[in-house]
C-alpha cells in the first residue's frame, strides 16, 4: 500500500501533496493534465464505427479548464441546466456541440436552449407538449426508457423499471402523435441507464433495446447511447479496468448493421461524464486529530461532506493514500482507522474501518479518484470553504484553477 496510485502515474509530478497543501491550502483538489487528457481520447475512439462522438457529460466536473481541455481533445458535451450551458459556452463550445438533456424543466429553462440553438433532449410527454408549444415546427431529441438499468447504487440508475427518467418504450405512437402535432422533427433519440458498470452486458443490452426503438422513427440525424462507463475505484486492491476494447467489439458491429438496416450513417454519441475525469483528480486534507472513541480509531480530517460528497451519499469507496508530513517517517505499522471529516453530523464518514499506514496530526491524506462527482457536489454546508482547485500541467507547472472560496464569497446573495 505504497501510494500506489500517485507514484505510478506520477500525479503530483516534481510536487509533493504536502508541498501542494502549504502552497495552496487545505482541503485541496489536485487534478493531473495528462491523466485527463488520456480518458478524454479513450473514450473519443471508444467506438471504431466511423461517425462517433463523446459527449463529455460535465456534471462529473465543470472546471472550466478542464472544459477546455475536453474541448481541445475533441469532445462534444451533455449539459442538464442552464447553468451548464452557460459555463459550455464560455468554455468555448459551439452550440451545436452542445446536447441538453434536460428533465423537468421550466418553460424558461427550455426557452434558454431554444433561443441560443442547443439541441434539447426531453424525456416526458407533458414536456414535449411543452416543446412544442415553445418551438412548433422545430428540430428535438427524445430520451427513451429502455426498461433495464444499471449503476453502482440505486440512486444512479436512471433507466428501468424503478426511475423518474426517459418515456416508456410503447409511448412510441404518442409521442410520434406530439410530433406531428406541433410539426416537430425528431433527430435524435438517447438514453443512460445509470452510472459505473465494469462490465460491459447491460450497457450492450440497451444499445440493441435504443436501436430498435430508432428504427420507428424516419429523420433521426444521431442516437445518443449514454455514459455510466465505470472506473476501477479500488486499485490498492487490483481491480481491473473496464474493458474498452471488449465493449468496442460489441458495440460496433451491432451499430454498423443498424446503420445499413437503417440506410444512413447516423452520428452515434456517447455521454461519460466520470471517466472522463474522476482518475486525473486526487482530494488533498489535513490530518488535525486521533483519536479512540468507545474501541474504534478516528482520524480527524479537513475533509467533510461539504467537500466530497459521495461516500455519505452512496457509500461509496475512494482509496486513500497517506503522505507523512516528516517524509523520513515511514510508516511501517497499519492501523485500522474510520476516516471523518469536520462537519456536526455523525454520518460525515470518508472511510469506515479502513487499514491505513499509521496516521498522525498534520500528516496529508490523498482521496484517490476523486475528480468525478466531487468538487462539482461540493457544498457550504456548516459555511464551510469549497476547496481550491488546481491543475498539474503535462510539463509539470502547476495552476490554480479555481480559487478556494473566501468568507466574502458566503455573504455574496444577501441582500
Ligand atoms: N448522461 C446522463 C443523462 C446522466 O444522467 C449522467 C449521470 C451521465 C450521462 C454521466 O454518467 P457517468 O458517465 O458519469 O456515469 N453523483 C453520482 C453519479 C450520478 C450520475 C448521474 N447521471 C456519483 O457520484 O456516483
Amino acid at each position: 500500500m505504497d501510494n500506489y496510485f500517485t507514484v505510478q502515474t506520477n500525479f503530483f509530478g516534481e510536487n509533493t501533496a504536502a508541498g501542494l497543501v502549504e502552497r495552496f491550502g487545505s482541503p485541496l483538489y489536485v487534478y493531473n493534465e495528462a491523466i485527463l487528457r488520456k480518458r478524454c481520447r479513450e473514450m473519443a475512439g471508444l467506438i471504431s464505427y466511423p461517425n462517433f462522438k463523446a459527449n463529455y457529460s460535465i456534471k462529473a466536473n465543470s472546471n472550466l479548464e478542464i472544459l477546455k481541455i475536453a474541448r481541445q481533445e475533441g469532445l462534444m458535451a451533455d449539459a442538464m441546466s442552464p447553468g451548464e450551458i452557460h459555463v459550455l459556452l464560455a468554455a468555448g463550445f459551439r452550440p451545436e456541440e452542445i446536447f441538453y438533456i434536460s428533465n423537468n424543466v421550466s418553460e424558461e429553462e427550455m426557452r434558454f436552449a431554444i433561443d441560443r440553438g442547443i439541441c434539447v433532449s426531453i424525456d416526458s410527454l407533458s414536456q414535449l407538449k411543452q416543446y412544442g408549444r415553445l418551438n412548433p415546427g422545430g428540430k428535438v431529441a427524445v430520451r427513451f426508457n429502455p426498461g433495464v438499468g444499471a449503476g453502482h447504487h440505486e440512486k444512479v440508475v436512471t433507466a428501468g423499471k424503478k426511475t423518474k427518467f426517459g418515456i416508456n418504450l410503447d409511448l412510441v405512437s404518442e409521442v410520434k402523435r406530439i410530433l406531428r402535432e406541433y410539426n416537430l422533427k425528431l433527430v435524435g433519440v438517447n438514453q443512460h441507464i445509470g452510472s459505473l458498470f465494469m462490465e460491459g452486458s447491460a450497457y450492450v443490452e440497451s444499445v440493441k433495446s435504443i436501436l430498435s426503438t430508432a428504427e420507428q422513427f424516419e429523420s433521426l440525424e444521431f442516437v445518443d447511447l449514454g455514459g455510466g462507463f465505470g472506473i476501477p475505484y479500488h486499485k490498492q486492491e487490483g481491480q481491473a479496468r473496464l474493458d474498452l476494447k471488449e465493449l468496442d467489439q460489441k458495440l460496433t458491429p451491432l451499430i454498423t448493421q443498424w446503420t445499413q438496416k437503417y440506410g444512413k450513417n447516423v452520428l452515434i454519441k456517447i455521454e461519460p461524464g466520470r471517466y472522463i475525469v474522476a482518475e486525473c483528480g486526487v482530494l488533498l486534507g489535513t490530518v488535525h486529530a486521533v483519536k479512540q472513541n468507545y474501541g474504534i480509531t478516528y482520524v480527524g480530517t479537513d475533509l467533510g461532506f461539504n467537500v466530497l460528497a459521495r461516500p455519505v451519499m452512496y457509500d461509496s469507496h475512494h482509496d486513500i493514500e497517506v503522505y507523512k508530513k516528516d517524509p523520513s517517517k515511514k510508516a511501517n505499522e497499519f492501523m485500522e482507522v474510520t476516516v471523518v471529516g469536520n462537519i456536526c453530523e455523525s454520518g460525515d464518514i470518508v472511510a469506515r474501518g479502513r487499514l491505513l499506514p499509521a496516521v498522525e496530526e498534520g500528516d496529508i491524506l490523498g482521496i484517490m479518484d476523486a475528480g468525478a462527482y466531487g468538487y462539482s457536489m461540493s457544498s457550504n454546508y456548516n459555511n464551510r470553504l469549497r476547496p481550491a482547485e488546481v491543475l498539474v500541467r503535462e510539463d509539470g507547472s502547476v495552476a490554480v484553477i479555481r480559487r478556494r472560496d473566501t468568507l466574502e464569497d458566503l455573504m455574496r446573495n444577501f441582500v
